[in-house]
């Protein structure tokens, strides 16, 4: 059996210099800007996440470190495929890193922190500090306690069950039938056999390189916030908030912000709330704690670029409007400013609107005047945060793809090798059939749509491209209404933020 198990190589989007420099901003720092950055990865992997920043932000650099010599190898196969000239891929350990190396604007490290042993975390942090330009923002991903504990528990199950096995791939086939079998026989009536259940159900949904990171490798650490907090500062640096989220709410329900009082830290509470979720895992974002940043600045929300991929799912009316994300989770909507907001962002998505912009346009259609810090505190304080994110910068994206569609070649290289497709929020899109996936492969800015649906029905015709239930000698027939289907086709691809132009 193969010996070798990829890692997911997914990019990070919470990870985004944009996206960490909107948190930076609203906390009165002032990170630099995406376009002219020095961005450092510790643990890139295949490096994917730099390579579609290398892409998308020629005058910036960015360099990746990773131990794994076979996945920077890979990465730079990409990188001369892709012709990117300002990514860095070097095979060493982040324990050789030198503070001459710095300083960076960014340093992210996602997948690393709870997965190496207790000597290369206190390095990583210590690098963390001696690398940060002044105003620089960190990103570190970790489990978190207390859901850490439940994963556990499936660890040590698992593990129990494979120790004698030495294949990579055959372990992880072990973990999956104990997982079954387990799952088979616990009970979901029962609390805390349902919890084990729970974790084990994660399993058999997770794929080969989780489920050998997570539960089959020789470390997976959950560390508290609180304690994450403590050790960042014991490392000169100081937590600012979670990556994943936008939500500002002040989430504590009313007893638990009684029971903390008044004066309460905002860590604490967000720990109590840990607990109260069962919370898995974090992205902390970071400066360096001599960096003075200040709470929630909604006045400079304005500047900031906001997008949501919600579909309305009622028709707009006085009452309750409900709105879907693509992601599917549901919202449902009572305040007027909120539903104009949110009717806005849909339509413009996957591009965006500066704050300001949309404050602009949602005071056009009511009564009022929204100023652009109000819009932003009914946006992130009310729950949205999920499905409502901010950004420095809008990626390069377009809804109507022009005369000659162009995706970029990061996407177009994923969908010729039948790997999943990083669009311009540097999330990973599952671009399937395989029709939709050649026709991406062809988006080069050469082609108008007759050109691309003449090369689509050679492929089909040829054989290259399969379409499931189609008798091959229907093939030649099928030109037309792949002509009659191309904008559909290339408005979904758009939908999914995989065209630039
Ligand atoms: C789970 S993978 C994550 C890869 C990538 N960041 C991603 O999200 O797909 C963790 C990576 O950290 C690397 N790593 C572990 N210890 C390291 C160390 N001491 N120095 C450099 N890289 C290390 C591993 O080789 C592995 O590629």
């Amino acid at each position: 059996m193969n010996s070798y198990v990829r890692a997911a190589n997914k990019p990070v989007p919470d990870a985004h210099p944009d996206r960490l420099r909107a948190l930076g901003l609203l906390r009165g720092l002032a990170p630099r800007s995406s376009d002219h950055c020095r961005l450092l990865e510790l643990g890139c992997g295949e490096g994917i996440q730099l390579l579609a920043l290398g892409l998308a932000l020629p005058e910036s650099s960015f360099v990746g470190i990773d131990l794994d010599a076979q996945a920077i190898a890979r990465g730079k196969e990409l990188a001369d495929e892709l012709g990117v000239k300002n990514v860095t891929l070097q095979a060493r350990d982040v324990r050789d890193l030198a503070a001459s190396e710095g300083p960076f604007d960014y340093v992210i490290g996602h997948g690393l922190y709870s997965w190496v042993g207790d000597d290369v975390r206190t390095t990583l942090l210590d690098a963390c500090r001696s690398l940060l330009a002044e105003q620089g923002l960190g990103f570190l991903s970790f489990n978190t306690l207390p859901g850490g504990y439940h994963r556990q528990m499936a660890r040590e199950l698992l593990q129990l069950n494979v120790g004698d096995v030495a294949a990579p791939l055959e372990r992880i086939a072990r973990a999956r039938a104990v997982a079954t079998d387990f799952t088979r026989a616990l009970s979901d009536k029962d609390p805390p056999q349902s919890a084990l259940r729970n974790e084990l159900l994660h399993v058999l949904r997770a794929s080969d390189s989780l489920i050998a990171l997570e539960y089959l490798g020789p470390e997976s650490t959950a560390f508290s916030l609180r304690d994450f907090d403590a050790r960042l500062s014991r490392h000169g640096l100081r937590y600012l908030a979670d990556a994943a989220t936008f939500d500002l709410s002040p989430a504590a329900p009313r007893w638990l912000a009684e029971r903390l009082g008044p004066g309460a830290a905002p860590i604490d509470e967000q720990q109590h709330l840990d607990y109260l979720t069962l919370r898995r895992f974090r992205q902390a974002v970071f400066c360096r704690a001599d960096a003075s940043p200040t709470g929630v600045a909604f006045e400079r929300a304005g500047e900031l670029a906001v997008f949501a991929s919600v579909a309305p799912v009622t028709k707009p009316s006085a009452g309750a409007m409900k709105f879907r994300t693509l992601a599917g989770l549901e919202l449902e909507v009572t305040n007027e400013t909120l539903k104009l907001a949110l009717s806005e962002l849909g339509g413009r998505w996957p591009c965006g609107v500066r704050l300001a912009e949309l404050a602009r346009l949602v005071s056009m259609r009511t009564s009022t005047e929204v100023a652009p810090p109000e819009l932003a505190r009914l946006l992130f304080v009310n729950g949205l945060g999920r499905s409502v994110f901010a950004s420095a910068e809008s990626p390069r994206c377009t809804r109507e793809p022009g005369a000659k569609p162009l995706a970029t070649p990061l996407a177009r290289l994923q969908a010729r090798l039948g790997e999943p497709v990083t669009n311009q929020h540097h999330v990973h899109v599952d671009v399937e059939p395989a029709f939709n996936r050649h026709l991406l492969s062809l988006l080069d800015g050469t082609l108008d749509r007759a050109g691309l649906s003449s090369r689509m029905g050679d492929a089909i015709e040829q054989g290259t491209v399969a379409i499931a239930g189609v008798d091959p000698s229907a093939r030649a027939q099928l030109r037309q209404q792949i002509a009659r289907e191309m904008d559909a086709c290339l408005a979904k691809l758009a939908r999914f933020g995989l065209i630039v132009a």
